[in-house]
């Protein structure tokens, strides 16, 4: 494509013309670090580290480092029906505010994203408000196992999202019958949130008693998550349904989840490698509740070896807002989740400076991960004919979180006044220019992310 010139204008110094050149950044390519240009016509790559490129538009990116878009592949953005917490809109400007190129979002809002209609109106919401490209889940319940296997293949959908335990909202699937026929239906990839309904109803008492915020991870303990991770395999594994197994939070979940590998993938979230028990608890209080829980430091020890082993997929942020008024109620009555797709990346980034990860290793989480795991098409990599998601980040820069550079309808972050190396200083979606230097720029242009299983032609705009 790029070596036919009648594809492109060519200016009088014979340089071929295209929408965007971004000169001079340090790209991560599939191969490698590579010092040069990218140059993007129609939404697309077209050329990366060649010269002879001109572009109506010139990034100057001299100092800055080129990741392929970021996606965060599990937030809740709570509309409709709870957009006193967060909305499309300002969900989706947080990220990318935060470098974030893409996000798939949760089906537990109001009403419950389970029919056709309530996705088809995220969709709509979605085509006018959001600042980032989209894809929906859809959540499986005993109500709609029969539209299953259709509902997943809707434009626009993820796949099925099941929550085994009641975490926030009423979606839940927790009888093995139930679950059995949910993953019999269909057959793409499905979201998984593993804690066992049973055991945290039987064990609630203990927090009812104590009221200690600190006591969280020990109601929602280690027992909670692994029973319910291995009924999860064991009910899907006559079917061989794949599975993505969401905000892991155990080692010994992790010892299991090796061992079954050719069907199951794995997310781990900033917030778990991260926070530590119990000291931010005792420093956030109910801010820093979420299920599954922070625990304390064996366990973030071995998501953080399961990070660097490979065992890992894909980071999400589990973005989950609720109101700092809300969060105010006394535990156990106050509701779990924390804002952080905004900070996903900031976060991270600290963290590769800080060595814990290389930043190869950053992008195949972010990047790559995501789109082998839920086979996006055309993006996740810097890569000629994949879709020019770029997430410009200066890796030397020392930033503050700062309560003020939050989006979120929520308006707070756990991470407020943690400095952090690494900022992301430029988001580009599809060729365009979405944020740079903490400013959001245009209008919202966001559109449904496809997918290879299940590819149809773009709506049109
Ligand atoms: O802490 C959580 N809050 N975990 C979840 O899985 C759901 C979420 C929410 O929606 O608030």
């Amino acid at each position: 494509m790029t070596s036919n010139n009648n594809m492109f204008e060519t200016s009088k110094t014979d340089q071929k013309v295209v929408d965007l050149v971004i000169r001079n950044g340090e790209i991560l390519t599939p191969s490698g670090r590579q010092q040069g240009d990218i140059a993007c016509h129609e939404g697309a790559v077209v050329a990366v580290g060649e010269t002879g490129w001109r572009g109506r538009q010139e990034i100057d990116a001299r100092g800055l480092t080129v990741l392929p878009g970021v996606m965060d592949t599990q937030v809740h953005f709570r509309e409709p029906g709870l957009t006193h917490k967060e909305t499309l809109e300002a969900g989706t400007r947080g990220a990318v505010l935060g470098g974030v190129t893409t996000i798939f979002e949760m089906p537990n809002t109001s009403p419950l994203t389970i029919t056709r209609e309530a996705l088809a109106s995220k969709l709509e919401i979605a085509a006018r408000y959001a600042w980032c490209d989209y894809g929906f889940y859809i959540g499986g319940c005993r109500a709609n196992i029969p539209e299953l296997a259709e509902l997943e293949l809707l434009p626009g959908c993820v796949g099925i999202k099941v929550f085994m335990g009641s975490s926030f909202g009423d979606l839940l699937a927790d009888q093995d019958d139930v679950l059995r026929e949910i993953v019999a239906c269909g057959h793409r990839r499905m979201a998984i949130h593993a804690e066992d309904e049973a055991r945290l109803r039987a064990r609630r008492e203990l927090v009812e008693r104590s009221r200690a915020v600190t006591d969280h991870p020990h109601w929602r303990d280690v027992e909670t998550a692994l029973n319910a991770t291995k009924r999860i395999l064991a009910v899907s594994e006559t079917v061989q349904r794949r599975l993505h197994l969401l905000h892991i939070s155990t080692a010994e979940e992790l010892e299991l989840l090796a061992a079954h590998r050719h069907r199951v993938s794995v997310e781990v979230l900033p917030h778990h490698l991260t926070l530590t028990a119990p000291e931010c608890y005792e420093r956030l209080g109910t801010l820093a509740q979420m299920n599954p829980p922070v625990r304390g430091r064996r366990h973030q020890d071995a998501l953080w070896r399961a990070v660097r082993n490979g065992l890992v997929d894909v980071l999400g942020s589990d973005h989950a807002p609720h109101t700092l008024e809300e969060k105010a109620a006394p535990y156990p009555d106050s509701p779990s989740g924390m804002p952080g797709t905004q900070t996903l990346l900031p976060v991270m980034l600290d963290h590769v400076n800080a060595g814990r990860l290389s930043l190869e290793r950053l992008v195949d989480l972010t990047s790559a991960g995501p789109a082998r795991v839920f086979g996006i098409a055309r993006k996740g990599r810097v890569a000629k004919g994949y879709d020019a998601d770029f997430t410009l980040v200066d890796l030397k820069q020392r930033r503050e979180i700062e309560r003020r550079w939050i989006a979120s309808v929520s308006g707070w972050s756990p991470y407020e006044g943690m400095e952090v190396c690494g900022w992301p200083m430029m988001t580009v979606i599809r060729g365009q220019v979405v944020m740079r230097d903490d400013e959001v720029l245009g209008t919202p242009g966001g559109r449904p992310v496809q997918f290879a299983e299940t590819l149809r032609p773009q709506p049109e705009r």
